[in-house]
């Protein structure tokens, strides 16, 4: 999705725009810009890389200390430079840059149109900024609120004009925006890694909020001007969190951190000893939760494969049933939600369009509302009722990694959470979470395994189509190694339940074609082992994830990937290891970048 980033105070606004707009490129985007006031309005936008920008940027550098840049995520508009953001009007020197959609653009522009405003792109954001224009009377904030009254979508924007060279007004309705307080300074932006190098003091936008900075204060208020007060806390992000340090690129850095990144998500949240989950983010729910009828998980893409793990997990420790719904999906078929349904949504981000509104659909039909979120403050994070968050430090890669066992670790919690309230026992308990404990370690044995992923993966990245099989728990994580392998390697490769190769994939089968199973010391081994040789006998190439010291599965694979052993039920937890590491060296052995994938975003804050 797009980035958004925006200062007023007394530095040269110009550099500071271009280090934030680094900062925010891992979101995704295809065009970029820049507007500066100094003595007007100056606007500068390249077609591609942010660097593209910086180089247009350069051969006319700017002083002013009020400005904002953008990277754009095309919706409405081929990507061009004529479509890419800031967006001026044609008649007060104001200038916009928006990340949502506007989706009644169309009646308002002809509404413009016919008013004299001619029209430079063809995007929506445009017509926002003419529709301040035309509602502009000499104040800006003003303006933006009458504008942002008459709009339906979603938005984050930052609006600046040439009649008011000591304000900066920004809004947001479901996109997020986060601004940041210094000294004499602000800093907006739509994520903390574009302002954590300038202050950790922040506060973010409410739906429906709209606030005008001055280089010496600032004011919250409702579209309707009702002064409101945010909630200002403190940054919980470190700079070299977002670096990339002695790794070649972020998706690296955070398969490789997952060890610890699962250590701070399960610090002080398990009580070996009385075998006991606390969450203190469960607060005065937990009796809610512990009744509940039925328990709908919810989510997109990899938060979605881990969803699916957590209503395995749900209904077979804490057996409250359980169904797992793609966010898009729930939203818009009218679901059941009957007394005693318990919504958990699960995302990194806590900005997934789809997962937000499936959130308040749920919300609004009774349910009780829980989240399983990375970015703290984040609009999943703040609209649900209760929470785990995943605590595995910001995501920069567009593949998630770290999120995913993340959310897996946070579901395994709140099941034994469920578990331990319900029917198991205190010694059960003590089993898993003393088995959970030592996951990270377990991990760090799979990370071992690297160098060989990669010679494996050097053998086969040249074919253009894999299956990924599974069974059981891994089943979902059989979805995800296909996510992981064609996000960002552009191979296509599809997973399944490894039942169903029989019923009609196995047709796909040819000379040398790449089949991965996950083969781990599980309750359907031997189903497995039978898929395997089924894709053995049609010529497939089988390359199998399996539980150190199985001698067997070298009878039957043509290269092996080992795990340590562990039980099934936490086994997504280290065989999705090997899968990250495939997917990572694959896409670098083809050539691509593997942070940025083309076309993707970090997080789909539009339908
Ligand atoms: C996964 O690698 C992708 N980046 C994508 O599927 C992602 O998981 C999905 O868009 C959901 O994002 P979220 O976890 O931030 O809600
Ligand atoms: N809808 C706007 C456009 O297409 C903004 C897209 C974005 O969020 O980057 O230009």
């Amino acid at each position: 999705m797009c980035g958004i980033v925006a200062y007023i105070g007394n530095k040269p606004a110009q550099s500071l725009l271009l280090e934030g707009l680094k900062r925010l490129e891992y979101r995704g985007y295809d065009s970029a810009g820049m507007a500066i006031l100094s003595d007007r309005l100056h606007i500068t936008r390249a077609v591609g890389r942010v660097a593209m920008l910086e180089e247009a940027v350069a051969r006319n550098p700017l002083a002013g200390t009020v400005g904002m840049a953008h990277t754009r995520w095309a919706t409405h508009g081929d990507v061009s430079e004529r479509n890419a953001h800031p967006h001026r009007d044609d008649k007060h020197g104001i200038a916009l840059i928006h990340n949502g959609t506007i989706e009644n653009y169309a009646p308002l522009k002809t509404y413009l149109q016919e008013k004299g405003h001619r029209f430079a792109s063809d995007t929506d954001t445009e017509v926002l900024a003419m529709l301040v224009s035309e509602l502009y009377d000499g104040d800006l904030e003003t303006a933006v609120q009458s504008a942002l009254r008459e709009i339906r979508g979603a938005y984050a924007i930052a609006v600046i004009c040439e009649k008011e060279a000591n304000t900066l007004v920004v809004a947001r309705k479901g996109s997020p925006l986060i601004v940041g307080i210094g000294d004499k300074e602000f800093v907006v932006a739509s994520d903390g890694s574009a302002i954590v190098a300038h202050t950790t003091q922040v506060f973010e936008l409410d739906d429906y909020q709209v606030c005008k900075l001055t280089r010496d204060d600032f004011r919250t208020s409702t579209l309707d001007n009702v002064p409101v007060t945010p909630k200002i806390r403190q940054l919980e992000m470190e700079l070299e969190q977002i670096e990339l340090g002695s790794f070649e690129t972020f998706m690296m850095k955070e398969i490789f951190e997952q060890p610890e990144a699962l250590r701070t998500t399960m610090r002080g949240r398990i009580d070996e000893h009385a075998g006991q989950v606390v969450l203190g983010g469960v607060g005065s729910y937990a009796r809610d939760l512990v009744r509940a009828r039925q328990i709908v998980l919810t989510g997109q893409g990899t938060a979605y494969h881990a969803a699916m793990i957590g209503q395995y997990l749900i209904e077979d420790l804490a057996k409250i049933p359980a169904k797992v719904e793609y966010a898009s999906e729930f939203r818009y078929r009218n679901p059941i939600i009957v007394e005693g349904t318990v919504l958990i949504a699960v995302s990194q981000s806590g900005e997934t369009a789809d997962t937000l509104a499936a959130l308040r659909e749920a919300k609004e039909r009774g349910a009780l509302t829980m989240g399983a979120v990375n970015v703290v403050g984040s609009s999943i994070a703040r609209e649900t009722d209760a929470g785990v968050y995943l605590r595995v430090g910001p995501e920069i890669g567009v593949a998630s990694t770290k999120a995913f066992t993340g959310q897996v670790m946070v579901l395994s919690l709140i099941s034994l959470f469920l578990a331990r309230r319900r029917f198991m026992s205190v010694d059960a308990c003590e089993v898993m979470l003393e088995e959970l404990s030592r996951v990270p370690d377990m991990i760090e044995k799979a990370l071992a395994e690297n160098d060989h992923i990669k010679r494996v993966t050097e053998k086969y990245c040249r074919n253009e189509n894999w299956l990924f099989l599974g069974r059981g728990y891994n089943y979902p994580v059989a979805l995800e190694g296909a996510l992981k392998l064609k996000e960002i390697s552009y191979i296509h490769a599809e997973g399944m339940p490894a039942a169903e190769i029989k019923h009609g994939p196995i047709a796909l089968i040819n000379d040398g074609m790449p089949a991965v199973f996950i083969a781990n010391k599980g309750p359907q081994y031997d189903k497995v082992m039978l898929n395997i040789e089924q894709v053995k006998a049609r010529g497939g190439r089988v390359i199998a994830v399996a539980t150190e010291g199985d001698q067997n599965i070298k009878r039957h694979a043509d290269d092996v990937f080992y795990i340590p052993d562990i039980s099934d039920a936490l086994s997504p937890l280290l065989t999705v290891v090997p899968l990250q590491l495939l997917a990572c060296h694959a896409a670098k052995l083809r050539g691509h970048d593997v942070d940025k994938p083309r076309n993707l975003a970090k997080s789909v804050t539009v339908e």
